[in-house]
């Protein structure tokens, strides 16, 4: 198009021309008039077509599917969270693309403070018009020119200066600073840039100016820069709406709606390009000739179609060839037209504006026309308001259209039923053009009734929000670091995992052999897993997970179970030894009186989930109280003796005590009962522990050398001598020292659900204070013990959560945060439940191949009967430690069973058996 210089008209220097024919009489100029002026009229019923066509148009773009004409398309831009408002620092903008043919560079400085703002300093550059039809480089070397003659002239420190750029065409960007052009738009039509990263274009061009180090931070569109530069208010400004010389929306889409990401968490914001929607049975009927005319004489012919019948480079050429139109059929001007008139790009925006607005009045009108060259009569001044308001109706009206499709697009997406959000405003249509601005809203009312919409404009243009941008954009690339840093002790690479299996190997064939070592190693006096000829009523106890229970197992061709949980309060736990066993008793009482056995005394399994040196099936010497159990007077004594002490001080009752069984031997009797290959028992719940059937030989302390022996290895204790060290972190420091038996359990520590949610939160904790979470805030109920239980990490964990529900869950905690806050403590608690897994593999991987040893196999197949809340409910825990031992014990090829009756049945299994063989001793 021809540049016309800043006035925006050539002075009326030229000739008239004029009809030599007569002129049409009033009915007929009337009709002429209509006739013209009805083509920009656009229904009720099309506008809905529009939005109906677009928000088809959008989700099908959204979801990757190509659609044979050219429509939206819907780019994701990597901007992931809208402003804080605690961005600060200072930032250099550059501007292309939106105003026109000029170029603006910006000093933008962010105080961090809500409301507190500091104007930004700018200067404009017009764009010689051989440079926005020339070479790329060229362009690109006029805006590294414009930007150091701004810096020159700022007083400023100019070292180390982070740049945003405001680059407003339709580009595939694949990162915040990485984005390729795809086509020109509006008046632009430089050679070698499509196809080009233009952030990288202006990184060379401002090396090759070489006055100024500038980092290129942040490429924003300028939809972007005006989203983000609204200030934080009471509802979220997630959509930004520009109509300057071009027009175009963003707005925050749910990542996992977004095809071409391959990311199902957060947030992103999407560039619509609206501009380039076109559909044909939409489009079509609102289509008029003087549409298809500026079509034809533009750029970029069929391109951008939409956008033409909006954008402010294209409503004053809209209202030129309709004037000129109406002057050649002898309506207007006397039937005069001037070279102005018939030359294109003589009308601009801003003349539309003036002449449209009613305040302005007829002399103004007059001046306008007069500086084209013409000479209006009263007539004419009337009429060429009634076109300028025709056209720019029209555009306000389609632009409501679409921007009603984007709501309903974001309403989808956020599955509500009325949406409440705020829409911020920009470009210079927008900003000077007030009845272009109530069409617009009052229009979105009408298409969106169940939107609550506010707009607000943006106050110092794009600049700001793409300052924000830079901002945000530095700030994640800190804290990704400071998180990373912080995480990356618990990443354990394949030498680490190995060495800890080394290591536990170490250990467990010391604790074998009765020398100092972390793992106790302890025989059980299980000799064998059950044959399935066991028969017979049993009582069990089950102590030391979660629940406490009482289970009455009839063992008969199958196992039944009837059983009822008793909760043991924390006072009871940590209070005296006599008054837990006082209060298992009176469970005990209780559940015979329901379950009318009172009187009857059946042979009794405990399934004591605790260190114990075990003297023979029913004797069982506490060592040590783990997890949250710490009764007095109870460390050294024998626990079955402390049960019948009990009863006989209830005197009521009678009972059988036969065996004391680990919850480890518990499950994997349960588990051999089903699947006899079951020689390993894993617990992984509040505490962790294993178990496994070693040869006999190798257990020093007991008699005999031949058969097998149901070895409980206590590797929870694991460590507990120093040898974990190089893995413990700052944060596993924290959480023994807290915990009520500081020193001991180290292994556990690291990896059962007792101790993962307080291991999280202690790293919360750290982010927070580093400034990378939670805004910096330290909140109360961050500092408050145990909030996080591991039942949380397995839910904020679920691949099927969004990032919303992950916040959801996070917010009951009563953690106000961000999405970027949620996604980074769904990061914290992969790491932590991921080192857990890992560590746990390889302690599995180090009793599978002490297993293959013993049994001096190539190849050893063997099952694992597994229990425990983390690893029952967490998404990935299983396979994750089922990952590490395939890489860890190649040779072996383990299955895991998950017990699904607890150990309780086990306990009853392993009385069922010692009953048999009573019997048989008996016989
Ligand atoms: C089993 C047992 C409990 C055991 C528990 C571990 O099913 O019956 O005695 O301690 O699992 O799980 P938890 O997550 O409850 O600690
Ligand atoms: C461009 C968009 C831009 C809009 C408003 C369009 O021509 O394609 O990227 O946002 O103009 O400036
Ligand atoms: C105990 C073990 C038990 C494990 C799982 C640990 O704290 O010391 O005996 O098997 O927790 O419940």
């Amino acid at each position: 198009m021809d540049s016309i210089g800043s006035s925006g008209l050539r002075q009326g220097e030229e000739a008239l021309s004029c009809p030599e024919e007569g002129l049409p009489g009033p009915s007929d100029s009337s009709e002429l008039v209509q006739e013209c002026l009805q083509q920009f009229k656009v229904t009720r019923a099309q506008l809905q077509q529009i939005q109906a066509s677009l928000l088809g148009s959008m989700e099908q773009a959204l979801r990757g599917q190509a659609s044979p004409a050219p429509a939206v398309r819907m780019l994701p831009t990597y901007v992931g969270s809208t402003p804080h408002g605690t961005e600060q620092g200072d930032f250099v903008v550059l501007e292309l693309g939106a105003t026109g043919a000029s170029l603006r560079v910006l000093w933008v400085t962010l105080t961090g403070i809500e409301g507190h703002r500091v104007e930004p300093r700018s200067q404009e550059f017009v764009i010689p018009q051989e440079v926005m039809l020339g070479a790329g480089q060229q362009l690109f070397d006029f805006a590294a020119h414009c930007l150091s003659e701004f810096l020159d002239a700022q007083p400023v420190n100019k070292q180390g200066l982070q740049l945003g750029f405001s680059f407003s065409f339709p580009c595939h960007q694949t990162g915040l600073d990485r984005s390729t052009l795809i086509s020109w738009t509006k008046g632009f039509r430089c050679s070698g840039v499509e196809g080009q990263d233009v952030v990288q274009l202006l990184r060379d061009a401002i090396r090759r100016q070489g006055a100024y180090n500038i980092d290129v931070v942040a490429v924003v569109n300028d939809t972007v820069g005006t989203m983000m530069g609204c200030e934080p208010g009471v509802r979220p400004c997630e959509v930004g709406l520009v109509v300057d010389t071009g027009t175009n929306a963003c707005y925050m889409e749910e990542a996992r709606h977004v095809a071409v990401l391959d990311e199902d968490r957060g947030r992103v914001c999407v560039s619509v390009e609206w501009g380039s929607f076109s559909d044909d049975g939409a489009l079509g009927p609102v289509l008029t000739t003087f549409d298809h005319t500026l079509d034809h004489e533009s750029l970029n012919p069929g391109a951008q179609r939409f956008e033409k019948m909006i954008g402010g480079l294209y409503l004053g050429e809209l209202v030129r060839l309709v004037l000129a139109h109406l002057a050649q059929c002898g309506v207007l001007f006397g039937g005069c037209t001037s070279p102005a008139l018939l030359s294109q790009g003589s009308i601009l925006l801003e003349h539309v504006a003036e002449m449209e607005d009613p305040s302005a009045g007829a002399a103004r009108v007059h001046a306008v026309l007069q500086d084209l060259g013409l000479s209006p009569r009263a007539s004419d001044v009337e009429l060429v308001q009634h076109v300028c308001a025709a056209v720019c109706t029209r555009a306000a009206q389609l632009c409501a259209a679409a921007l009603a499709a984007v709501l309903s697009c974001l309403q989808h997406s956020r599955e509500q039923q009325t949406l409440q959000v705020a829409v911020a405003t920009g470009g210079r249509v927008c900003e000077r053009h007030p009845r272009f601005c109530s069409i617009l809203q009052g229009t979105v009312m009408l298409l969106a009734p169940e939107c609550d919409v506010s707009f607000i404009p943006s106050a110092d243009g794009g600049g700001r929000g793409v300052a924000m941008v830079t901002a945000v954009a530095a700030r994640l690339a800190a804290h990704r670091r400071l998180l990373e840093e912080t995480l990356a002790p618990f990443r354990l690479n394949h030498d680490q995992l190995a060495a800890v299996q080394a290591q536990m190997r170490k250990a467990m064939a010391k604790g074998l052999r009765g020398e100092a070592s972390s793992l106790r190693m302890l025989p059980t006096f299980v000799r064998a897993t059950p044959d399935g000829s066991e028969r017979g009523d049993f009582l069990a106890l089950d102590l030391g997970g979660t629940n406490f229970r009482v289970l009455l197992v009839r063992v008969t061709t199958g196992v039944q179970i009837t059983s009822q949980i008793y909760s043991i309060p924390e006072s009871v736990a940590q209070g005296s030894g006599q008054q837990l066993f006082d209060h298992i008793v009176d469970c005990i009482v209780d559940f015979q009186q329901k379950q009318g056995l009172s009187g009857q005394s059946l042979p009794l399994g405990f399934t004591f989930s605790f260190p114990c040196r075990q003297l023979g099936l029913d004797q069982g010497i506490l060592l040590n109280w783990t997890k949250g159990f710490n009764a007095s007077d109870c460390e050294g004594r024998d626990v079955v003796s402390l049960l019948r002490e009990a009863i006989t001080r209830r005197q009521a009752v009678e009972l059988n005590v036969v065996a004391i069984v680990n919850d480890t031997v518990g499950t994997m009797m349960s588990c051999g009962y089903e699947d006899p290959r079951c020689e390993i028992g894993l617990i992984v719940g509040t505490g962790t522990n294993a178990c496994y059937m070693e040869e006999l030989r190798n257990v020093a302390g007991v008699p005999g050398d031949s058969g097998r022996m149901c070895i409980n290895m206590e590797w929870g204790a694991f460590g507990d001598d120093g040898s974990l060290a190089m893995l413990s972190t700052r944060f596993d420091a924290s959480v023994d020292q807290a915990s009520i038996n500081p020193g001991k359990q180290r292994f556990e520590k690291m990896i059962s659900g007792m101790y993962l949610g307080e291991i999280v939160r202690h790293i919360l904790l750290y982010l927070t204070s580093l400034g990378v979470l939670f805004r910096g805030q330290q909140t109360q109920r961050l500092q408050t013990r145990d909030i996080f239980k591991t039942k949380f990490l397995s839910e904020i964990e679920s691949d099927s959560l969004a990032l919303r529900q992950v916040r959801a869950i996070l917010e009951d905690l009563g953690l106000p945060l961000t999405s970027d806050d949620a996604l980074m403590v769904l990061e914290v608690c992969q790491a932590v439940s991921q080192r857990a897994a890992q560590l746990c593999g390889a302690g599995v991987a180090a009793v599978v191949e002490k297993i293959r040893e013993n049994r001096g196999v190539e190849e050893l197949a063997v099952s694992v009967g597994v229990d425990g809340t983390l690893y029952k409910l967490h998404p990935h825990f299983s396979s994750l430690v089922a990952a590490t031992v395939r890489e860890l014990a190649p040779h072996c090829v383990v299955t895991f069973l998950q017990s699904e009756d607890g150990s309780g049945k086990g306990a009853a299994l392993v009385t069922a058996v010692a009953c048999r063989l009573a019997q048989l001793t008996r016989v």
